[in-house]
């Protein structure tokens, strides 16, 4: 069973993905370690039958700069993933279990395990975000200074694919007979080992739980660089892209899809998923006064760390009303050149002052303020023209955001035919459209 609708999927963040979210939130206080909660607004995702409820993640506190965390708390205090989503597994019925884990940090046993077990819990409902992880202070936790380069993340991350991959297929799908009469538990040729001597693991052995209900988790990634995209065309069947303009998006799809015949793949075995964050009002004005509060809560120091992380400058004690000196402005950038790029052209071209600075920036996103038909005109035009299959919707204010998307631009979807009035399939895989894999060793029998 298939469904053929846009793909819509939610990044799930405690009070929401603003800085300032979780002053403006009706979440409780406690929201970011609430499972009641957390529970509450898995069920209105799956009422607004979406296809996946996603949990990003660092495995790691900040351990700088403190008293502007206080003001920030967004990785500061949260759930382990898969344990958030093993619980939530219990509480939903339809809708899909995403999650990151990073190949930088895990062993590829322990993850393929845990995955595997999330699986079973969901019935099928189980993804995972396989990232190579871009921050020094998760490296730290885990006995090193800093990130290895690059490339060197990419190397590991592909051989540790492959051995996740190897070791979802210890078992045949029917291995297990539970034969009473014949007192057999297992077809003992139907259990396979990994046997991987690589440059990153030595992995002799099998899994200790049966094939998953998806034959492996959803895969997803959302790299964007020349390694990430040649990794997400040979692996990925969910890929988050993250191009805030049109014709940007459309070349990023292009591109990606393009790559996919090398490794024997179609393009409709990946959904591409854009990035997207709406606020939705009874009139588009209506909607950027709500956008415009939001902005407005930033708080100062939150403000200037932000923008100075990108423009690599320390900005702590610059005066928040006037605009940033621009001899002051370093000449390149070391970290992200196109937020770096997209900050210095704001300086330049806008004649800003800090505080309206940070007030605008979205950090490369685009905010869509409007009625729903405005939001709803926008999702067409991006589906129609090959730019995504479908959105991640990272609403800035949870859960007040995700009630006026449900209640108001799911409907005008399904007016319009867009997206789906019930689910379909009982596993991520079907409400997605994806195939199933088959077992290797069953195949290659075969
Ligand atoms: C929607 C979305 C969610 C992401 N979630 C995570 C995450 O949870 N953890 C993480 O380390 N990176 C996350 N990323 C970052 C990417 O997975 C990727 O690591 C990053 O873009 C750098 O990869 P690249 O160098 O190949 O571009 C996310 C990106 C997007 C667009």
């Amino acid at each position: 069973m298939t469904d053929q609708h846009m793909a819509l999927g939610v990044l799930v963040h405690a009070t929401g993905s603003h800085p300032a979210s979780w002053l403006q939130s009706e979440a409780p206080r406690d929201a970011s370690t609430n499972i009641d909660y957390y529970r509450k607004l898995a069920t209105l995702a799956e009422t607004g039958l979406m296809d996946l409820f996603f949990i990003a993640d660092t495995p790691a506190a900040r351990t700088e700069k403190l008293n502007v965390y206080t003001r920030y708390p967004l990785f500061m205090n949260c759930f382990e993933p898969i344990t958030l989503l093993s619980a939530l597994s219990g509480s939903t019925r339809h809708i899909g279990l995403g999650a990151t884990a990073s190949t930088s940090f895990y062993e590829p046993y322990n993850l393929a395990r845990q995955f595997a077990s999330l699986d079973h819990l969901s019935h099928g409902r189980a993804g995972w975000n396989v990232v190579t992880s871009a921050n020094d202070y998760a490296a730290r936790n885990f006995g090193l200074d800093k990130l290895p380069p690059h490339d060197r993340r990419y190397a590991r991350a592909r051989e540790f694919f492959d051995v996740v991959s190897k070791l979802w297929d210890t078992w045949e799908d029917d291995a297990f007979v539970g034969d009473k009469e014949q007192c057999k538990v297992f077809e003992p040729g139907k259990f396979h080992t990994t046997d991987h001597q690589g440059e990153f693991f030595t992995v002799y052995g099998g899994l200790n739980i049966k094939r998953a209900p998806q034959g492996r988790p959803v895969i997803i990634q959302a790299g964007s660089s020349e390694d990430g995209k040649s990794f997400a065309a040979e692996t990925a069947e969910v890929v988050f892209s993250s191009d805030p303009t049109l014709e940007k998006s459309q070349r990023f799809y292009a591109d990606l899809k393009g790559r996919m015949p090398a490794f024997g793949r179609a393009p409709e075995e990946m959904k591409i998923l854009a990035g997207l964050s709406v606020v939705v009002g009874s009139s588009e004005a209506e909607a950027q006064d709500k956008y415009r509060e939001l902005q407005s809560l930033i708080h100062p120091d939150v403000g200037r760390m932000r923008l100075g992380a990108d423009l690599e400058l320390d900005l702590t004690n610059f005066p928040l009303d006037e605009p940033i000196p621009e001899h002051l402005i370093p000449k390149t950038a070391n970290l992200h050149q196109a937020y770096f790029n997209q900050i210095v052209s704001m300086i330049r071209d806008q004649k800003l002052t800090l505080r309206q600075l940070y007030s605008s920036y979205e950090r490369g996103k685009v905010t869509l303020c409007g009625t729903p038909q405005q939001i709803v005109d926008h999702m067409e035009e991006w589906i129609d023209t090959r730019a995504a299959d479908g959105f991640m919707l990272a609403f800035h204010v949870l859960p007040n955001d995700m009630t006026d998307f449900v209640a108001h631009v799911i409907p005008e979807l399904q007016r319009r035919g867009r997206f789906r009035k019930e689910y379909s399939g009982t596993t991520l895989r079907e409400n997605l459209g994806l195939a199933r894999p088959a077992n290797r060793h069953a195949q290659a029998a075969r």
